[in-house]
């Protein structure tokens, strides 16, 4: 699956979310998030986020490999499915990026 990392918090640009064919990249308060079990790995996002935030799973860089598993607990958590576009956000982020720092702007 691809994995949508640290740049995007407090950023939520949301091109990513336009190019997707499968509606999987859900919302949460400070970051998007992709359903790993709706992802179908067609890359598009990836190059389209303007702060690169975006990875396929095995080329996160070292530090935020813990978004890889909190990309998943979050849709464990929340049971959001079927399709972002309709779902709203989510009410909570992962603890792993309510812990981020809050960035300016
Ligand atoms: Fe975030 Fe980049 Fe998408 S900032 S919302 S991953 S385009
Ligand atoms: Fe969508 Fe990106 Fe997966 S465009 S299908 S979330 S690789």
């Amino acid at each position: 699956t691809y994995v949508i990392s640290q740049p995007c918090v407090d950023l939520k640009d949301k091109a990513c979310v336009d190019v997707c064919p499968v509606d999987c990249i859900y919302e949460g308060p400070r970051k998007m998030y992709i359903n790993p079990d709706e992802c179908v790995d067609c890359g598009a996002c990836e190059p389209i986020c303007p702060v690169e935030a975006i990875f396929y799973e095995d080329d996160l860089p070292d530090e935020w490999t813990g978004y890889l598993s909190a990309e998943r607990e979050v849709f464990v958590t929340t049971g959001a499915s079927g399709g972002a576009s309709g779902a709203g956000s989510m009410a909570q982020d992962h603890p792993i990026v309510e812990g981020e720092p809050v960035k300016a702007g």
